[in-house]
């Protein structure tokens, strides 16, 4: 019985197809970026490509669209004009081919897909990405939801992140290139905000930004990265040592840096806890995410109707009912 799942959130379509849990095909269509997103233009590539992405999901899954089984597409959060190019190709197959339609959480299905694949029961998950950072695990009351532990006070890891980028004029203009940047450099001081279990970005952004008129690129990327990561490593050991969780799962886009996750497993390894990222394929945005997350919620007999299944720009994980466990 195959799910189809459509992402659509920011400048990556995603369409996946997954049957009782394996994962059958996880096809991508991405929008580059040059300078910052402007969403319309984003939401109309997908518009262009959402019907030859479909077509390949079907062809690598060897699947028509007669087999499939239920549906679901990111609901939120995300950038409104992308998320409805999403929902209206779902609501679209829905009501064409008679299918019950699942509304997904973006945040929820990050983790979700790496909790499948590492086979973990109940982690500790760090989600990091463009639009937000936080540390959640779940809990039961007053209904059972990814609770927040911490998480930013203002701009995601992710966004900081490719800002950096663009003003260090780094090609291409997103975070993986201010890690390779980073390579080799030596550390200035920088801004550093942690209260609790939650941190804060804008401030060292707007420092690092200032500190490329008298120190090299290098540097600055070098102690830029070191700053922002130490900060969600000991907001994420905290967090580790309150809730005594022994599995320890990293999720989102961010989640591909591998100096993070090299200082993530060290604080892992230090509490006795099982670490795991997703190999990067589904840590980037993906459709395969969405796919599993409405198949659990099919398999959970919750039904939704077409004016259930609406898009959200700030769909919170911690409003969400985990109904599919
Ligand atoms: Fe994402």
């Amino acid at each position: 019985m195959p799910v189809l799942g459509i992402e659509s959130s920011a400048h990556t379509l995603g369409i996946g197809i997954v049957e009782k849990g394996t994962i059958l095909a996880n096809e991508k269509s991405m929008y580059r970026i040059r300078s910052g997103i402007i969403p319309m233009r984003v939401a109309d590539f997908h518009a262009r490509n959402c019907g030859m992405l479909l077509k390949r999901a079907l062809e690598k899954a060897r699947l028509s669209i007669s087999d499939i089984d239920a549906i679901g597409y990111t609901k939120g959060p995300g950038l409104g004009p992308c998320l409805r190019v999403g929902q209206i190709m779902a609501r679209t197959i829905a009501v064409e081919s008679g299918l019950p339609i699942y509304p997904v959480n973006h945040a929820a299905a990050h983790i979700e897909i790496t909790k499948h694949l590492a086979h973990f029961n109940d982690p500790l998950a760090l989600y990091v990405s463009g639009g937000n950072s936080q540390i959640l695990a779940l809990a039961d009351k007053p209904f059972r939801h990814y609770h927040i532990y911490g998480e930013t006070f203002d701009i995601g890891v992710g966004n900081m992140l490719d800002s950096f980028a663009r003003a260090a004029k780094l090609v291409p203009a997103w975070g993986s290139s201010v890690e390779k940047a980073a390579v080799g450099g030596s550390y200035i001081e920088m801004p550093y905000t942690v209260k609790g279990m939650d941190f804060a970005f804008t401030g060292l952004l707007t420092h690092a930004i200032k500190e490329l008129k008298v120190h090299s690129v290098r540097d600055v990327a070098f102690s830029l990265q070191e700053t922002a990561f130490s900060m969600l490593c000991e907001a994420t050991e905290r967090a580790l040592l309150l809730t005594h969780k022994k599995e320890l799962a990293m999720s989102g886009g961010v989640a591909q840096s591998t100096r993070l996750k090299e200082m993530l497993r060290l604080i892992a390894k230090e509490h006795k806890a099982r670490f795991y990222v997703a190999p990067n394929e589904f840590n980037s945005d993906n459709g395969a995410m969405i796919a599993l997350v409405a198949e659990e919620m099919h398999r959970s007999g919750k039904r939704f109707t077409l004016k259930d299944c609406t898009i959200e720009q700030r769909y919170r994980i911690d409003g969400v009912e985990v109904a599919w466990e």
